[in-house]
């Protein structure tokens, strides 16, 4: 039998973040360390550091990539959950070349694969966040499911994850769980290092047709 929480839970709404206003992602993360990475940490270039950005540039750039508050926009990096008018979860996905920190300097990725960085019919799904209070009850799980649609849709040919299989720090957990992308569909296509693993789904021609049909 389903509790108040699977309820709730079945009660999220979802959109691209261009649709939220600045406010529903700041109430998000609050005052929570995660403030003083505002998802920027595979988006730094070279010689960067969000030390020196601080909280208020990282702030204005996620602000800026998520394009939030434009709802007419063409592109976001990632999507707010809501339960009732409540913004309670971000999950960051886009393109995976428009991580140029990823591309750079993040092996996992990458490592014992031949993969093409500048691929982008490749998302990657790099963040998931839950708004304090609201932990614990599978919001971010839908949050994952949500952002392999948002891929999909929008012509991705496949979509990875780089979850943690054991042992991760509670700031470590924002990458996801294994059980959480497999809820979603991703499976395991390769294991880099010891606890890290690579998820990925493959959509298929259908998704390149998709895409071809669109350019
Ligand atoms: C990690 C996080 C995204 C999970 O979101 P959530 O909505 O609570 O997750 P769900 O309820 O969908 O559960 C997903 C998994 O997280 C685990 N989890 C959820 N809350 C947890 C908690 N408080 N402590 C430990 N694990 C937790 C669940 O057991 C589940 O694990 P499983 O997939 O292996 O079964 C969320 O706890 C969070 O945002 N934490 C803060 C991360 C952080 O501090 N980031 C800072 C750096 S940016």
């Amino acid at each position: 039998m389903a509790d108040s929480n699977d309820n709730e839970v079945n009660n999220l709404r979802i959109v691209p973040a261009n649709h939220a206003a600045a406010v529903d992602l700041d109430t998000i993360y609050g005052s929570e360390t995660a403030s003083r990475c505002r998802c920027q940490w595979f988006k730094l270039e070279k010689k960067e550091s969000l030390g020196a950005i601080g909280g208020e540039g990282l702030r204005e750039r996620h602000l800026r990539q998520t394009g939030c508050g434009h709802p007419d926009g063409r592109s976001t990096s990632g999507l707010v959950g809501y339960l009732d008018e409540e913004p309670v979860a971000w999950v960051a996905v886009e393109p995976r070349p428009n991580y140029p920190g990823m591309l750079r300097v993040y092996r996992v990725p990458w490592d014992g694969r031949n993969e093409d960085k500048t691929d982008p019919s490749v998302w990657a799904i790099t963040c998931l966040y839950t708004r304090a209070g609201y932990r614990g009850r599978g919001i971010s799980t839908r949050m994952a499911i949500a952002a392999v649609d948002f891929a999909r849709e929008n012509g991705a040919a496949a979509v990875e994850a780089y979850p943690i299989t054991h042992g991760a720090l509670s700031y470590e957990r924002r990458v996801g769980t294994p059980a959480t992308f497999g809820a979603a569909g991703l499976q395991e296509v390769h294991q880099p290092s010891k606890r890290r693993i690579v998820m990925r789904l493959d959509f298929g021609p259908s998704a390149a047709d998709a895409r071809a049909a669109k350019n």
